[in-house]
């Protein structure tokens, strides 16, 4: 059983206006198909001061950079299914 994972993206100016705005949207999207969505619970913070490398989020506290939608629907898809054996 997969733990509970806390994703958190800046929601910070240039974040959001770089990407993070179509990420929120995209993993909205993905965790409302998902049967246990609470095993994954989003926030948001403000400007971490790492604009450069933005949109950026954090996985469980760990930094993911140039975060892009095509990103996170794979590393949703890895998590939900670590062995790949969904159908694509
Ligand atoms: S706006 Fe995200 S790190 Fe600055």
């Amino acid at each position: 059983m997969n733990h509970p994972k806390q994703i958190t993206l800046c929601a910070g100016s240039a974040c959001w206006t770089r990407g993070n705005r179509e990420n929120l949207q995209v993993l909205e999207s993905l965790l409302a198909g998902i049967s246990k969505p609470c095993e994954i619970r989003l926030g948001g913070c403000h400007c971490r001061s790492m604009c450069q490398h933005g949109p950026i989020l954090f996985v469980d506290g760990n930094l993911f950079t140039r975060v892009t939608p095509q990103w996170l629907e794979k590393w949703i898809r890895t998590w939900l299914d670590p062995a790949g054996r969904a159908a694509p």
